[in-house]
């Protein structure tokens, strides 16, 4: 957990709060050139250009395939700051040869070069080996710890390399690539991250993608984001959005960061919990929520807080499933306090019937659900250790749920609500066309309570939410509950982290006026738009 601590830092120093031209101007490329050749034809010359950061090695290496013009200053920047960020190798991969590299390249003649690549992904998939090769080769590179990312065209490289049998390399992330008909002959052997636009790719592009990824066995992660365009990490282009490429770069790092070894992803159930009841009340029904709180926490420092909307067993006591869940988010710096939903009398429900009888009054009347939340909201915005303009929502099955509906019915008292493994089939009619918090909608792509993904998109958009919403390959109903059947460790610790950096990022926007950063692409980011757009693709 120290190691990732620093990570969050350099990333959030580095991506999160200068503007994208801040960050491009920042970044002074420090690479050098390395000539290769093709995997087929030894006669054809390829030149990359490498970052290495002060070490004596061996370390691991990110391969950057380039977009559609070529390798040029925005993958040179990108490399650089894998070795300034990270400490990893960066190799920004040729893919045309030297002939085709400018600054950028004439976009007749990238247009005309892409298509040779797009029509030959025999062709397309050995360059990018090429370039995976000459890393695992390189005197300073651990050659058990190289992954490949793309952007744009590259991306597309990136998963065609993947569905071709491409080898040597420990992930692979795709960066708003293009979503085709991919073959499926054999088996994916690491893991794939794919960081979609949700204005880019549609829902069903995405579903076939995923039944695609699924077809060749592969462990799969796909991220989207609401109203980003293709080219989202494209600085100097008018859809450049700033948010997107922060978060994606983040996911980036942790997805690669698990496969180089650097950090183990494991569960973060705490050996005990440390939570106190609290009585309050919705309107006269008595309620009993459990509350944890940092050491040291005092009302001259108030704290971001954190409501837990309970599962459909209810909120379960002091040592049960939410109160540990509270117990590690103080751990984190928040105070938390895991909601009652049921009522002082229904606590930590074993019997099956009591449940479903339960949760029907709540799945049945959205109000009474909504209106116990917010109970619980309220104890947190009244509560003198708490920081009222910084409180969240996360939720567990049915208060995952619960979670979505709240920001459906249009209340603002919090800045993000995070279902895990929400029930999306059942949710509430939507009361707003201006959603206040930030939707971070994490579930498993083999979990059918979760329900359709592309009308889940449909209906936040409609309600102008931002969103991100991540799949896990795999992963089934309840992937969060320790000891439970569909645990899934990685699942499980992926989404609590990307929580986590969710929060901080939230956290770090120091303008409460203009949250939530953007909701609709009706109005485009403009930070760069009176630049030319030479890298992303057209
Ligand atoms: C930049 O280049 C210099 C000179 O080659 C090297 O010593 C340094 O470690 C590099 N720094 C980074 C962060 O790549
Ligand atoms: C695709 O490229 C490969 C490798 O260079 C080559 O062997 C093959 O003939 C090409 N296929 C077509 C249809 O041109
Ligand atoms: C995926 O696994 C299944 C079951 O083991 C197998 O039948 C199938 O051939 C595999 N798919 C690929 C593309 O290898
Ligand atoms: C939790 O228990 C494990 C195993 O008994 C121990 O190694 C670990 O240090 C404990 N963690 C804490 C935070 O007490
Ligand atoms: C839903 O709950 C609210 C608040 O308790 C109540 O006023 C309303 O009558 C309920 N609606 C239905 C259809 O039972
Ligand atoms: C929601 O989005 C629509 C379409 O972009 C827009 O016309 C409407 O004004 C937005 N509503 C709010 C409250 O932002
Ligand atoms: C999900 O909903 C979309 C839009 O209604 C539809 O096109 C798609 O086929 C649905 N997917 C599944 C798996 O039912």
């Amino acid at each position: 957990m120290k190691l990732l601590a620093v990570f969050v830092l350099a990333v959030g120093i580095i991506s999160g709060l200068a503007s994208a031209q801040e960050i491009y101007d920042d970044v002074e490329i420090n690479v050098t050139a390395i000539e290769y050749s093709d995997v087929y034809d030894d006669d054809f010359p390829l030149v990359g250009y490498v970052s290495v950061p002060n070490t004596d090695g061996p370390v691991p290496a990110v391969v950057i395939i380039p977009d559609f013009t070529n390798v040029d200053d925005y993958e040179k920047v990108r490399a650089t700051m894998i070795a300034e960020d990270f400490g990893w190798i960066g190799f920004a991969a040729d893919i045309f040869g030297p002939e085709f590299q400018g600054d950028p390249l004439e976009r007749d003649i990238a247009r005309s070069q892409a298509g040779i690549y797009r029509s030959n992904t025999t062709l397309f998939a050995g360059r990018i080996q090429a370039a995976i090769d000459i890393m695992r080769a390189h005197p300073l590179v651990d050659a058990s710890r190289v992954a490949i990312i793309g952007y744009c065209f590259g991306g597309t490289g990136v998963l065609t390399h993947s569905f071709l049998g491409g080898t040597g390399i420990v992930g692979a992330v795709s960066f708003h690539g293009g979503l085709t008909d991919f073959p499926v002959s054999t088996p994916i052997m690491h893991p794939v991250l794919v960081l979609s636009g949700g204005e880019d790719d549609t829902g069903t592009e995405v579903e076939y993608l995923e039944s695609q990824l699924n077809d060749a066995n592969a462990t799969w992660q796909i991220t989207r984001y609401s109203g980003i365009e293709h080219a989202f990490t494209v600085w100097h282009d008018d859809r450049y959005n700033e948010r997107a490429d922060h978060r994606s770069w983040w996911e980036m790092a942790t997805f690669l960061a698990e496969g180089f070894g650097e950090i183990s992803y494991g569960t973060p159930q705490p050996n005990q919990t440390d939570a106190t009841a609290v009585e309050y009340d919705d309107d006269g029904f008595s309620l009993t929520g459990w509350l944890a709180v940092p050491p040291g926490a005092s009302p001259s420092d108030p704290l971001p807080a954190v409501v837990i909307v309970p599962d459909w067993d209810g909120v379960s006591g002091e040592d049960g499933y939410e109160s540990a869940r509270a117990t590690l988010l103080a751990g984190e710096g928040y105070i938390a306090l895991a909601a009652d939903i049921y009522g002082s009398d229904f606590q930590q429900v074993e019997d099956f019937d009591t449940r479903v009888q339960q949760t029907t009054i709540y799945r049945s009347n959205y109000t009474l659900f909504v209106s116990r939340i917010q109970a619980a909201v309220d104890v947190l915005v009244n509560h003198e250790l708490v920081d009222a303009d910084n409180i969240f929502m996360i939720g567990y099955c049915f208060g995952g749920t619960g979670a979505v509906n709240y920001a459906f019915s249009g209340l603002r008292d919090v800045k993000a609500v995070v279902p895990f493994h929400g029930g999306l089939t059942s949710l509430a009619p939507i009361q707003t066309d201006n959603i206040f918090p930030y939707v971070l909608v994490q579930s498993g792509g083999e979990d059918d309570a979760h329900g359709n993904n592309t009308e889940l998109e449909m209906a936040l958009n409609s309600a102008n939410a931002t969103w991100e919403i991540s799949r896990y390959s795999n992963v089934f109903h309840g992937f969060t509950a320790w000891g439970g059947r569909a645990y899934n460790e990685l699942a499980d610790w992926r989404s609590w982290d990307a929580m986590l950096e969710v929060f901080d990022w939230i956290l770090l926007q120091d303008d409460d006026e203009s949250f939530p950063p953007e909701s609709s692409v009706d109005e485009p980011t403009t930070i760069v738009a009176a630049m030319e757009n030479p890298d992303a693709d057209p």
